[in-house]
């Protein structure tokens, strides 16, 4: 197609006023878009992160009342995540496998206050739960180990689920665990329960003020190299997500968000499934201290990067900001 040239052709007609700019946007960010990360507490209190001002860990018994707000919203789902207190920490993370563990006690507040009106997702991995900041058992020399570790996610995710978990989102890393949650639920009767998988998840600094927020930052020893990705790579990902949809997840997700834009395109574009991006907690971290530092307008960095995810072809975010952007956006 060849294109007319100016004066014919006039880019800015188009943009002249906001009906036209609105008749000619070509993505659309909607609340049903976003995922809204809740980190709870076995405290009485509303716990306020330094790390990532505006964000709290909140008492189970105030749990059911975010996720109201994120209904009221128009959020679909929210994610949770335990600080579990220190002295159930253990080597073995065994408290992920209890029954009555933080986060079973907030699937089950959620469930009772709000039924089917939202969805539950539960990240399946052992860090909330060890007294050495792993995502998987560690042995005697250090090394963190694979196939040990996939029965105990099989358990965990089964816990979750029993406890009312809508979506399991392995986010260890450990090969072949998508595969054997998939079969373990299958054999359960849990038919309808959806595994969106952490497929692509890059070892990264942005992770820092999540590992605050659930309390294993300053447990970890040394990093996660050895099972998160390189963030030199690409097509790996790609084998990544390929594998993950073969062992039966229903959706991926690629993580962090804004520094992999390029991962998030690759695989929408090469599968039939739907991609989220997860806008980590550095990434939310950022933002608030370019508003702190009266660098930007909070407002329209947290519109502008949510859109980008959708541009580049994310069926939705996890994102800090989801509360405040659907407010924004409704
Ligand atoms: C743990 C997990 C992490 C995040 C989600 N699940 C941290 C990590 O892998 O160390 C990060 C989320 C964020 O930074 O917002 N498996």
């Amino acid at each position: 197609m060849t294109n007319p040239a100016y004066p014919a052709l006039r880019m800015r007609r188009t943009r002249a006023t906001s009906w036209s700019r609105a008749m000619v946007a070509e993505n659309r960010l909607h609340p049903s878009d976003l995922i809204w990360p809740l980190f709870v507490t076995d405290g009485d209190e509303e716990q306020p992160i330094t790390t990532m001002p505006g964000v709290s860990r909140w008492p189970v018994d105030q749990i059911a009342d975010r996720a109201a707000e994120a209904r009221d919203a128009g959020i679909p789902c929210v994610a949770l995540f335990p600080n579990t207190q220190s002295d159930l920490r253990s080597d073995n993370g065994d408290e992920a496998l209890n029954p009555d563990n933080l986060m079973c006690r907030a699937i089950g507040e959620i469930k009772d206050a709000l039924g089917t009106d939202i969805g539950i997702l539960t990240d399946v991995a052992l860090d909330p739960y060890t007294s050495h900041g792993q995502d998987g058992l560690v042995s005697k020399n250090g090394r963190v180990l694979n196939d040990d570790t996939v029965s105990i996610l099989v358990e965990q995710a089964l816990n979750q689920v029993q406890a009312g978990a809508d979506i399991v989102a392995p986010s260890d890393m450990m090969d072949g665990r998508v595969g054997a949650i998939r079969a373990a639920l299958e054999d359960e009767g849990h038919t309808n329960v959806q595994i969106m998988a952490y497929a692509a998840k890059y070892a990264s600094a942005f992770y820092g003020p999540f590992r605050d927020a659930v309390g294993s930052g300053g447990l970890l020893k040394g990093d996660k190299k050895t099972y998160q990705m390189d963030p030199a790579n690409s097509e790996e990902a790609l084998r990544e997500v390929a594998l993950d949809i073969a062992e039966g997840a229903d959706s991926v997700m690629v993580k962090p968000g804004l520094a992999y834009l390029d991962i998030v395109r690759r695989v929408k574009e090469r599968f039939e499934v739907p991609v989220y991006a997860y806008q980590v907690s550095g990434e939310y971290a950022m933002i608030e201290a370019a508003v702190a530092a009266g660098a930007g307008d909070r407002d329209g960095l947290v519109l502008e990067t949510l859109l980008a995810f959708k541009r580049a072809g994310a069926s939705g975010v996890l994102t800090y900001h989801a509360l405040h952007a659907a407010r924004l956006i409704g």
